[in-house]
């Protein structure tokens, strides 16, 4: 556990944060352990959903062989979720959750597996087709008054969220577009966060992962419409992306900084509680116009300063803004909303290694086109942007914005 003083004390919100069981630290599995034994007759058969190599890389998959050989149930594991999981990824895995009649369902991994985990258990459960889940609380209007069982979280990288999250996003690909379910029933009832699973992580994972939990931060923080709660509030937003300025340098210097790794994980976990409660809104609606093309956390964080510097002609907006004077690196005492602005983009530009969508090797102007074009689709997201668009303009809005920048 982190013992300098001048770290916000994240430990004490996670342990009144009701709505998930949120626990920090190494060895965090031996509370699943714990969990299952306490009531054996309700956790007899367990499904476990893991992705590619990160699980054994991270150690996880370790401590999950150690759980299993001490506590007394059935466990199956599906192996192999990828990232971007899609309709069929997420099917699979309700197969295995039938045939293996489980009470239990635990994903250990990123936010895809994470996501894909929490799809399927709800999924199985609503005996749906997992593309009758996309919208939002659509398992809350079918099944009124029934309570879901949920999955076990364990995060294996510092980014998604998605451990505390009510969100899974999947893959359509005969529609070609990534799809959100954004269902209360599908929050995590555990998230065991365990710092050193993220030491193995390539140090572009390490910085994309840390990017996406800087935007959900960023973003929640400049949701000016969505009402602030005690866990979701402005200053837990400020002190995650502080925790995001200090870890990240850190975690790159040296991968097995496990103070550095634990500033990451919180600041994710943080960012998860955030958007749970005050969600994205341009720059996330615009990355998943490019999945597949660059990791989701480095897009969102691209599009963060464009749409940031259009969403300040809010006074709210400027007034929220200047709640992160200096804590960006920066040579100049941030003194306007602007100066802030200027120096998370630097800060973004420093570890993506790119300044703007343009220098993408891959860029080309047609993407502008794509994101402004679907984000248009989505007028939900557009009323309830800090600075609101309307469905008519938000084409030609978009991308006047973001070709301003190019
Ligand atoms: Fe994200």
């Amino acid at each position: 556990m982190n013992t300098d003083n001048s770290i916000p004390d994240y430990m004490a919100l996670f342990e009144h944060y009701e709505p998930v069981c949120i626990d920090l630290g190494v060895g965090v599995m031996n509370d699943l352990c714990t969990d299952f034994l306490l009531e054996p007759e309700k956790h007899s058969a367990a499904t476990f959903v893991i992705g590619g190599q990160s699980h054994t890389k991270s150690g996880a998959r370790a401590d999950l062989t150690n759980m299993v050989l001490r506590c007394d149930f059935e466990s199956r594991i599906v192996c192999d979720v990828p990232a971007e999981p899609d309709l069929d990824d997420v099917r699979r895995i309700v197969t295995a959750i039938r045939e293996s009649a489980s009470t239990d369902v635990v994903a250990i991994g990123g936010g895809s597996v994470m996501d894909a985990a929490k799809a399927a258990w709800a999924a199985y459960q609503a005996d749906l087709d997992v593309s009758e889940l996309f919208g939002s609380n659509v398992l809350g209007t079918k099944f009124p008054g029934k309570e879901f069982k949920r999955i076990v979280a364990v995060p294996t990288t510092a980014g998604t969220g998605s451990e505390v999250t009510p969100y899974s996003n999947v893959v359509d690909r005969a529609a070609g577009v990534k799809r959100l379910i954004a269902d209360e029933q599908i929050v995590p009832r555990m998230a065991l966060v365990n710092p050193y699973y993220g030491r193995s992580m390539p140090d572009g994972l390490t910085v994309a992962t840390a990017l996406d939990a800087l935007t959900h931060n960023i973003e929640a923080l400049l949701n000016i419409h969505a009402k602030e709660t005690e866990s979701a509030s402005n200053k837990w937003a400020v002190e995650a992306v502080g925790l995001i300025c200090r870890g990240l340098p850190r975690a790159l210097r040296d991968p097995n900084d496990v103070d550095a790794r634990e500033y990451l994980c919180a600041a994710a976990t943080i960012g998860g509680i955030q958007i749970a409660h005050r969600p994205t809104s341009l720059p996330h609606l615009g990355s998943f116009s490019l999945y597949g093309r660059i990791a989701h956390g480095t897009a969102a964080a691209l599009l963060l300063g464009p749409f940031w510097r259009y969403y300040l002609a809010e006074p709210a907006v400027q007034e929220r803004t200047m709640l992160l004077a200096d804590v960006f690196p920066s040579k100049k005492k941030q003194k306007t909303p602007q100066d802030v602005v200027d120096a998370a983009s630097a800060f973004i530009a420093k570890y993506s290694g790119v300044a703007k969508l343009s220098a993408l090797p891959f860029f080309d102007t047609a993407m502008v086109d794509k994101i402004a074009a679907d984000a248009a689709l989505n007028p939900m997201k557009l009323a309830s942007a800090p600075r609101p668009l309307d469905p008519g303009s938000a084409t030609e809005i978009i991308s006047g914005i973001l070709k301003q920048e190019l």
